[in-house]
């Protein structure tokens, strides 16, 4: 296995007309590498292509054209082998009422060939804190109880990826918590390569190491979490002076000036490289008099709808 756990190039989805819906081009042409061992979130909103790219990984849907490949195996010429590699639990809540959390993982371990013996299901339901409710009949068990048994039937097959698509869209503080720290425990303490997505900014921003931003069955952006963050921490400061300035300013250093038609100075920093306070210096020893300032900051929600609402660059 190379460094990438899945590699996507020109993958496209065109979903069928049906009645007097038009076809729909859910994905037009994505390319994505997903690091081995890395925890990437797919971000975007709703209706983006998120669930059709991963129900494609996950086999689920059968893409109109592209290559895709799972740990190495082209999902066309290695289907067997590119779905053993790959666990996923899905967005919606499918359950069967009649079975037990023991009884789901073993039919699902079944649906995958594991042999009994090498099912490891006492070990998923440990796992997924479901030990003790490993004989109860899922109709009894609670939503956050039912998410995790999703996630454990997404492990049956000691997957070397697991995806989850949209895992807390709905679900309380308490258990988004503890998937996290299952999701989290799973990547660092056995490797496995988790792909996630979601439309929670926040989440993608605690949980991953990179990101792709995706809308419209295109990828926007898709960078290190750190250098997206990193563009989210931008601030401006608007100064107006109390009288028309022209002249030159000796500004910290990463701090961008530009003068806007009211006669504003807008400077824009990143709170992690500079503050106000240099800056208001700087602008006191050009000699302006400040008649008024004010301070532009995008919230998170800002930067998305930004991103999202732009089309990408050709
Ligand atoms: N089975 C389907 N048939 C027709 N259109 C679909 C189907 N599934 C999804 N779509 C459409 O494809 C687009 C992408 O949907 P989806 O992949 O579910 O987005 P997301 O998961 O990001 O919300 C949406 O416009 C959606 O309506
Ligand atoms: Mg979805």
């Amino acid at each position: 296995m190379g460094e990438n756990a899945i590699e996507i190039e020109g993958l496209r989805k065109v979903y069928a007309a049906s009645g007097n819906q038009p076809p729909k081009e859910a994905l037009k042409g994505v390319d994505l590498t997903i690091p081995a061992g890395s925890i990437f979130g797919l971000l975007g909103p709703n209706g983006a292509g998120k669930s059709t790219l991963i129900n494609i990984l996950a086999g689920l849907v059968v893409k109109s054209s592209g290559t895709v490949r799972i740990w190495g195996f082209d999902q066309d010429r290695n289907p067997r082998q590119s779905r053993a590699s790959i666990g996923v639990m899905p967005q919606e809540l499918n359950m069967d009422p009649f079975f037990t959390p023991r009884g789901a993982l073993e039919v699902q371990a079944g649906l995958y060939g594991v042999p009994k013996s090498q099912r490891r299901t006492d070990e998923v339901l440990e796992l997924i804190g479901l030990e003790d409710k490993a004989d109860a009949y899922a109709r009894n068990l609670s939503g956050g109880m039912r998410r995790r048994l999703l996630l454990g039937k997404a492990l049956v097959h000691n997957p070397q990826v697991l995806v989850l698509d949209e895992p807390t869209a709905g679900v309380d503080i308490e258990l988004r918590q503890m998937l996290w720290q299952n999701v989290r425990r799973l990547n660092e303490e056995r490797g496995l390569t988790v792909i996630l997505t979601t439309h929670y900014l926040e989440e993608a921003e605690e949980m991953c190491d990179e990101i792709a931003i995706i809308n419209h069955g295109e990828v926007l952006v898709r960078d290190k979490t750190s250098a997206l963050v990193g563009r989210m921490d931008a601030k401006t400061l608007v100064i107006h002076p109390d009288a028309p300035f022209e002249g030159s300013l000796d500004l910290p250093a990463g701090v961008e000036l530009e003068r806007r038609r009211d006669g504003a100075l807008a400077l824009s920093y990143r709170q992690s490289q500079s503050g106000p306070e240099a800056i208001l210096e700087a602008v006191r020893k050009a000699g302006i008099n400040i008649r008024d300032v004010k301070t532009e900051e995008p919230d998170l929600e800002d930067v998305f709808v930004s991103l999202t609402s732009s089309k990408p660059a050709a």
